[in-house]
């Protein structure tokens, strides 16, 4: 790295002026890098507010189309679909997770048929669907792995069949990618994609997503038997490594902003598509602070925004998604 000596050197003169700014700006974000992340619910004729995410809304199915048409319009390439289940269709098991026509499986046929252009995201895990809140099921108080794999392979071929385009297994089990590639591959859905959730910590920042789906209240105890340490990186290497292993074609790391390091780390080592999830606590830490007029709301969101491809992320899935696109078009 050249060293100048002041005065010749002033490393402000790049900073003087918007044009050079622009001309010397290393990272760029850009609406090809979003993901919006979408909650939908049962029943006809419903939007509701997430209390502790203002502007994040559930929808039922008939209202889906108008919810994402913005989205398609501004040119967001993917959606990432989370299902809130109502109470009568959960289990100890997760059995609805498979159910060909439960509401993830309808809203991907739906959105497929009216947005083709739009990549579709599934969320592969149990919490949803399982009444003790937990992403598999449990034996004698404990998430069993390869049982609870048996159901995400399910859950994961009813997605697909549906017109899921990306599968996005988010529940830490070991071995899954693998048996959900063969799964896919043996009824010939080669073109299926696989994102892997391969560092998800264990995180308090999930806060706000588990009132958005009902799954909190519910939740028996934590997810630190398969999410992973906040302490530790290599981990996060070495899962990342095993999901590529196994065959996933994207790997994603979860948090986002208190994980950046994780984020650089990966795509430094693995230089494979790397994604980072801002997740609903992040997203609300923002939107609660703005709220009170202690933060800027727009220029917090971008910044944030760009943090995730400073550190090396090809992409982030945001809540923001669908307002950055609309500034980004904007051109401010
Ligand atoms: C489900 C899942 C979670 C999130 C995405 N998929 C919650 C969890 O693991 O408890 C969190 C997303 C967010 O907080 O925005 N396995």
């Amino acid at each position: 790295m050249a060293l100048g000596r002041f005065p010749e050197t002033r490393l402000r003169r790049n900073r003087r002026d918007g044009w050079t700014r622009r001309l010397v700006a290393e990272h760029r974000l850009s609406v090809d890098d979003l993901i919006w992340p979408i909650f939908i619910m049962e029943g006809t004729g419903r939007t509701s507010e997430v209390a502790s995410m203002p502007g994040a809304l559930r929808v039922t199915l008939d209202r889906l189309e108008a919810h994402v048409a913005p989205a398609a319009e501004l040119g967001i390439p993917a959606l990432a679909l989370f299902p809130m289940v109502p109470s009568d269709r959960k289990d100890a098991e997760g059995s609805e997770a498979a159910n060909p026509d439960n509401l993830m499986c309808r809203a991907a046929r739906l959105l497929k048929a009216r947005f083709p252009d739009v990549g579709l995201i599934g969320d592969v895990a149990l919490d949803p669907y399982t009444d003790h809140g937990h992403d598999g099921v449990l034996r004698h108080g404990y998430v069993a792995n390869d049982e609870s794999v048996e159901v995400l392979v399910a859950q994961a071929l009813a997605q697909a069949a549906a017109g899921i385009d990306v599968i996005a297994p988010s529940d830490m089990m070991d071995g899954r990618i693998g048996k959900i590639r063969t799964a896919l591959d043996g009824t010939g859905l080669i073109h299926t994609r696989i994102m892997s959730y391969a560092a998800k910590y264990a995180s308090a920042f999930y806060g706000p997503f588990r009132d958005a789906l009902g799954s909190g209240g519910v939740l028996q105890g934590d997810k630190k038997t398969y999410q992973m340490d906040p302490a530790n990186t290599d981990e996060a290497l070495r899962e990342v490594a095993q999901d590529l292993a196994e065959g996933a074609d994207m790997v994603m790391v979860k948090p986002g902003m208190p994980y950046l390091d994780i984020v650089q780390r990966v795509k430094s080592q693995f230089r494979v598509p790397t994604f980072a999830y801002q997740v609903s606590g992040e997203y609300a830490m923002i939107m609660a602070a703005a709220g009170h007029g202690w933060l800027d709301r727009d220029k917090a969101m971008m910044e944030s925004l760009m943090a995730f491809k400073r550190a090396g992320a090809d992409g982030v899935l945001t809540y923001f998604a669908v307002d950055a696109a609309r500034k980004l078009r904007a051109g401010s």
